[in-house]
């Protein structure tokens, strides 16, 4: 396999709040891999049209996802923040990955199938296709590493499989064009530490979602401290004191998830966390944890709306953003049409 120059890749969709899972799953790792990488972030926003958006709020929500990766501790300067639709290389090789993937790879998404529901004849082809635009994403800047929550390590698995597939498919004309033995790199996901998948506060069982109908299922990075609180002080547990030993939160799905929550914010482990904690009861660790959710979100949540109201700062980050990437993009773009035996300008 040729090598490839590590760099990072990810997106986050701009469909509503940003919560503890997002955070917890994908941002926090986005901000750690900045010291030993280069990366590129990206607000997927034609992703977010693959269901039904409403066009000013889904304005408000590219610019509040931007808000967020700078406050988390992205640094815009240093790295790559931008919007996807400001890129059009990430539609383009999207076609192209539309006739490289298998409508029975397609067919095996799990997360396809959840988010069309019964009446999947009424959703959107994009929808279906969700997952290829996803590979054009990370590999129209032929990035290596991907950091993303738990939920997408179908989507990257099928990512591999594209790559694999265009670069076996065209191995001549790769070769022809003056590439090693692969064009593509097979991308690697990134899915570690105590919080890849954040469950619910009311349902142990049900992964902490934008979509779900209660507010309390969730923290969003905007709340206050005083909702931060009551949200901790109202999740779901079960009446048992908390486990000494890892295994003791088997089968206790509640506590199992507050755990992990307290440890990934606390930058520790869940058996760190049960050393200090075993034996105790809910109500001493949920006061500990709503100090250590206030203290570590409080700040995020101020200052995304500090930069929230400074529009013409957002966008500027944005503009400069897709223009740094755009370049690197159309690098890739036009190896792929020489690749694929397109005539070009
Ligand atoms: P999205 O917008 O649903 O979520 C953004 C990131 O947050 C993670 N995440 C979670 N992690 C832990 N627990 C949870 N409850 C939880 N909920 C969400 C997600 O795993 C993700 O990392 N398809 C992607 C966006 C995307 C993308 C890409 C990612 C588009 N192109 C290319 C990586 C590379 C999505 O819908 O994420």
């Amino acid at each position: 396999m040729a090598h490839f120059k590590e760099l990072v890749f990810s997106g986050v969709q701009p469909t509503g709040n940003l919560h503890l899972g997002n955070y917890l799953g994908a941002i926090v790792k986005f901000v750690d891999l900045q010291k030993s990488h280069d990366c590129i972030y990206c607000v997927v926003d034609l992703h977010a049209i693959t269901v039904a958006q409403d066009p000013l709020q889904l304005t408000a929500n590219i610019r509040e996802v931007t808000a967020a990766f700078i406050a988390c501790g992205i640094d815009p300067k240093a790295h790559i923040i931008f919007n996807q639709s400001q890129v059009p290389e990430h539609a383009e090789l999207a076609w192209v990955f539309n006739c490289v993937a298998r409508l029975g790879w397609l067919n095996r998404m799990t997360q396809f199938k959840e988010k069309a529901g019964k009446d999947r004849e009424n959703a959107s082809v994009g929808l279906y296709a969700y997952p290829a635009l996803m590979a054009a994403d990370i590999l129209v800047y032929r990035a290596t590493h991907v950091p993303v929550g738990e939920d997408q390590k179908q989507h990257l698995e099928l990512s591999r499989d594209i790559a694999q597939k265009f670069n076996n498919d065209f191995a001549e004309s790769i070769a022809r064009n003056g590439f090693n033995d692969a064009f593509f790199p097979l991308p690697e996901p990134l899915i570690q530490g105590p919080a890849t998948r954040v469950m619910s506060l009311r349902d142990g069982t049900k992964k902490m979602s934008k979509s779900d109908p209660s507010d309390y299922s969730r923290i969003n990075l905007t709340d206050d401290a005083d909702a931060i609180a009551q949200k901790v002080r109202k999740a779901k547990t079960d009446p048992e004191p908390l486990p000494s030993e890892l295994e003791g939160l088997k089968a206790r799905p509640e506590a199992d998830n507050l755990v992990g929550i307290f440890a990934a914010l606390n930058g520790t482990s869940k058996a760190d966390i049960l050393l200090e904690y075993g034996g105790a009861q809910f109500s001493t660790f949920k006061s500990a944890l709503v100090d250590l959710s206030v203290a570590k979100l409080g700040p995020i949540g101020a200052e995304m709306k500090r930069l929230v109201a400074d529009q013409a700062y957002i966008d500027a980050v944005l503009a400069d953003g897709s223009e740094r990437a755009g370049a690197k993009a159309r690098q890739t773009m036009n190896a792929v049409k020489d690749i694929l035996g397109f005539v070009r300008r």
